[in-house]
């Protein structure tokens, strides 16, 4: 065996490594990145709630809420409440002591039935253990229509 052979099965050897190491690298390589893009996740298309549907009519007084379908949380629906005689409010119905469904308010109270957190019409925490409000979106009133934005 010459000096030239050697070379070349080193050649060859060599550069099959680098071909592993680049496949298995691309893929790690591509996750890192997305992962590390920072970019925020694509924005939710608005949802409106139309108040002259009879399936919104608890809306209409003060102290009334429903529960819409969550496009980001199929098993935690969103609350919307009538928070006053002009403002809505909109938040995560997951419970943040241990994210489980709180229902809907009785009496303007929104009791977890999992541990006893209770929460005002419009989300805020009255009674522990859960620390933090509910997981609020934005949401408005404007004649007959509620519109929710910045849904997570
Ligand atoms: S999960 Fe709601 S109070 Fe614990």
């Amino acid at each position: 065996m010459d000096d030239r052979e050697v070379t070349r099965r080193e050649f060859i050897r060599n550069a099959g490594r680098t071909a592993l190491a680049a496949a298995v690298a691309v893929p790690f390589m591509n996750l890192e990145s997305s992962a590390s893009s920072g970019k925020p996740p694509l924005p939710m298309q608005p949802i409106t709630v139309d108040l002259t549907k009879q399936e919104f009519e608890p809306l209409a007084k003060v102290g009334g809420a429903v529960k819409i379908p969550n496009p980001h949380d199929a098993h935690k629906p969103i609350i919307v409440s009538r928070i006053s005689e002009t403002e809505v409010a909109a938040f995560s119905s997951k419970c943040t002591h241990f994210g489980c469904e709180v229902p809907l308010p009785d009496n303007n109270v929104i009791t977890c039935q999992c541990h006893g957190s209770k929460f005002d019409i419009g989300g805020k925490v009255i009674h522990g253990p859960a620390n933090k409000p509910l997981k609020a979106f934005s949401a408005a009133l404007s004649g007959t229509t509620i519109t929710i934005k910045d849904i997570e």
